[in-house]
């Protein structure tokens, strides 16, 4: 079964959205496996942008079966919102919705506020983190127990009082406001591990698309400064309910610099002076929040820190067509701390916190890259930084991505 995993290598936003897209031309599934509408995935086809947050990117491609896998929390109105925008677009996607996964209802958003208020991690207020809190109590709601309305209300009388935080909306107007929502859902919802299995044991061409980065991951993130999931390829098996064997080739999704919205220590973070070109430049502005996303060099002890967990077969380089104009460009290789450089990542924040980059520096390029598709092309200072990532971290690049379009993508080996 050929089957290929995308997964965000830093903190999210790294292209992950474009690089399923063109990767998924000849797959018959595209699998999200965690997170939720916390995610922002961007496509541009065609002359038409896509902005998509809990669908699977192979949905603007109508013959592509994409599945919501049980890991996910899914917030049925966003759903719909999502999939009324995507007819209005005069798409017609294929999707199933496991029974498994968890249902974000109204007063995970209002506890997500409620505890950001004290915490300040800087979420996306989806009530991603209240949902994963519920389910690992064991005390959520899940999508096959939601499309049932029986089952919904049964739910609702036995744990509403445990799980609703402030909230003041009657279990009674809760299952009114739902009902339309669960009608339309309900078709879509069933056993997605069987679905798959069954596609599998068929050959059938899998891609599996991480939401959110590595550096976001519960267990090896930046906690607390992370998402509430894993992100990484070893959430697959749990989320998109396969064998861990399924899961073939491991794509790592590198942005060529980094950038990181909400809150947590940033050691790679340029000064602001720069921050600013790249942030204009690549309109680095969150795609489900609009907040400005903090911007750095591209940090390579956090790089060889999602090698680690991951083992990436190559990496996909984005953005690249954003460093262009640049008269130097700078690699983190190391971080300082106390007088001592260290080449991994602390677990403990404060240690983390203390860090401070130690730079490489490189050669600019000045020239326009975005309209090349072959990279003998690129230029000579462009492909002598491409290839010290490839040094420093051992992970041979196999993609370069040099503009938001489909297009716009150097393919240095056969991927997928
Ligand atoms: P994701 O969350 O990993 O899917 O990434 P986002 O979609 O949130 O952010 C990436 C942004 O960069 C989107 O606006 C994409 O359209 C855009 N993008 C992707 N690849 C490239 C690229 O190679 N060059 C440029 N200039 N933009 C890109
Ligand atoms: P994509 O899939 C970038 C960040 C939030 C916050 C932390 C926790 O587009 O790459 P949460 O709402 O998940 O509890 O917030 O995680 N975050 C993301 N940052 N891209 C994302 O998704 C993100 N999803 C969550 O900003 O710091
Ligand atoms: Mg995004």
């Amino acid at each position: 079964m050929p089957s290929i995993a995308i997964i965000g290598a830093q903190w999210g936003d790294e292209g992950k959205g474009k690089i399923t897209d063109f990767l998924s031309g000849s797959a018959d599934f595209v699998v999200r496996f965690q997170g939720g509408d916390n995610a922002g995935h961007t496509i541009h086809s065609k002359g038409v942008k896509y902005a998509l947050h809990l669908l699977p990117s192979g949905v603007i491609r109508d013959d592509i079966m994409n599945v919501l896998g049980n890991g996910m929390v899914i917030n049925p109105e966003s759903l719909i919102e999502e999939l009324n925008t995507l007819k209005a677009l005069g798409r017609h996607p294929q999707i199933a919705i496991s029974n498994r996964a968890h249902v974000i209802m109204p007063y995970h958003l209002m506890r997500d506020q409620a505890s950001e208020d004290t915490q300040n991690i800087g979420t996306t207020l989806k009530g991603i983190g209240p949902a994963y809190q519920d389910k690992a109590a064991r005390v959520g709601l899940r999508m096959g127990t939601f499309v049932d309305k029986d089952l919904f209300a049964a739910y609702l009388k036995t744990y509403y009082p445990y799980v609703k935080g402030a909230s003041t909306e009657t279990p009674e107007a809760l299952i009114r406001r739902y009902a339309p929502i669960i009608d339309a859902l309900k078709p879509f919802v069933q056993d997605t591990s069987v679905l798959l299995s069954e596609a599998i044991k068929k050959d059938a061409k899998v891609v599996f698309e991480g939401a959110q980065g590595t550096m976001l991951d519960i267990e090896q993130g930046t906690y607390p400064y992370v998402t509430s999931s894993s992100p990484t390829a070893a959430g697959i098996p749990l989320g998109a309910g396969v064998a861990p064997k399924h899961v073939q080739k491991v794509l790592g999704i590198v942005k060529a610099y980094n950038s990181r919205v909400g809150e947590g220590p940033f050691v790679s973070e340029m000064p602001e002076k720069d921050a600013h070109i790249i942030r204009e430049k690549a309109n680095e502005y969150g795609t489900t929040t609009g907040r400005p996303r903090r911007i750095g060099y591209l940090d390579l002890v956090a790089l060889k820190h999602a090698h680690r967990v991951n083992h990436f077969d190559a990496f996909a380089i984005t953005l690249f067509d954003v460093l262009s104009g640049f008269e130097s460009l700078h690699l983190v290789t190391g971080y300082r701390l106390n007088g001592t450089v260290i080449d991994y990542v602390p677990a403990e924040r404060e240690t983390l916190q203390a860090c401070e980059p130690v730079i490489e520096t490189l050669p600019g390029f000045d020239e326009d890259i975005s309209g090349l598709t072959d990279w003998n092309a690129l230029p000579d200072h462009a492909r002598q930084y491409l290839q010290r990532i490839e040094t420093l971290t051992g992970v041979p690049v196999g993609m370069v991505s040099v503009g938001p379009d489909r297009r716009q993508t150097i393919l240095m080996t056969r991927i997928f």
